[in-house]
């Protein structure tokens, strides 16, 4: 029988976090999510009576960059998920309807404040909190082309500090590739693209063609979001499970047990 959760979101409102949530509530866990817009306006999930999981979830407004405004939530929790994180610098989601805007009150989204700086700034809080021993971080792979470097060298960036703190805390860091989940219609196509993508690349004389472009990179399996989102509680419920997860740790830690 596994520990019960307090578990913290941060971004518990976005499009993997939702499944996050989702995933600890249907473990019994006790969950808290922190955005700047609070509960979430479209409900990407959904539990096993088809009511949205968001109910159950305790919705705080506040920012990670700005401690006062979370600080005192996190009393109580032993683990914290940090989801922030954006691809393109700017309002891209909100352009293409994928889900929550990416503005921030206290500034433009940039790669350095949305992936490295929100991150850093709860976890310099959360180490100081008694009981909360689990630092979850979504990273990503470097698997896409044509993306600016820096949102991959600020994704590394916080990782090198999140390990720091494992005098205090249990850092878990996931690098998936691209995510997709029919909650986000949009993910579908580019998945099934990849996928067969995939296939010419590893079993057909056209992948040596692309061996040296920076398109072969691209060449690694898409994940979904729910896979994802159990391989984060499955690690939280393990305590031998610490440090960097690639695609293939990720596939296998979050089909033990699919929440
Ligand atoms: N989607 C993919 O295919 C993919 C692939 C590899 C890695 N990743 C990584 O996985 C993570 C989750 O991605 P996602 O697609 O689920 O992102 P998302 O849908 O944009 O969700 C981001 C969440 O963070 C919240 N947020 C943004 N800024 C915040 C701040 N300053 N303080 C508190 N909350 C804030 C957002 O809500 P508010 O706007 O209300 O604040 C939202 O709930 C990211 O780190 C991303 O880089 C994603």
């Amino acid at each position: 029988m596994s520990a019960a959760q307090k578990l913290f979101v941060v971004g518990g409102s976005g499009f993997l976090g939702q499944a996050i949530c989702h995933s600890a509530l249907a473990r019994g866990w006790e969950v808290l999510s922190l955005s700047r817009h609070g509960a979430p306006k479209k409900v990407l999930a959904r539990d096993a009576s088809g009511n949205p999981s968001a109910d159950r979830v305790k919705w705080i407004r506040g920012d990670a960059l700005e401690p006062e405004s979370f600080r005192e939530h996190l009393a109580g929790c032993t683990a914290v998920v940090h989801t922030v994180g954006v691809l393109m610098e700017g309002d891209y989601k909100k352009m293409v309807n994928m889900g929550s805007a990416s503005r921030s009150s206290s500034g433009s989204a940039t790669y350095e404040r949305a992936n490295r700086d929100t991150a850093l700034s709860m976890a310099r809080v959360a180490r100081t909190i008694q009981g909360l021993d689990t630092f979850v971080y979504i990273s990503a792979s470097d698997v896409l082309p044509l993306v600016s470097s820096r949102y991959i060298s600020t994704k590394r960036e916080a990782e090198s500090e999140l390990l720091e703190h494992k005098d205090r805390m249990r850092p878990i860091i996931l690098r998936p590739g691209f995510m997709f989940s029919s909650a986000r219609p949009v993910s579908l196509p580019i998945a099934a693209g990849l996928s067969i993508y995939n296939t010419l690349y590893h079993r057909t004389p056209a992948g040596c063609l692309l061996k040296h472009t920076p398109f072969a990179k691209a060449a690694s399996p898409a994940l979904r979001r729910e896979v994802v989102a159990s391989a984060i509680t499955n690690a939280i419920d393990d305590p031998q499970i610490s440090g960097v997860l690639g695609i293939a740790d990720i596939e296998r830690i979050g089909n033990t047990r699919v929440l």
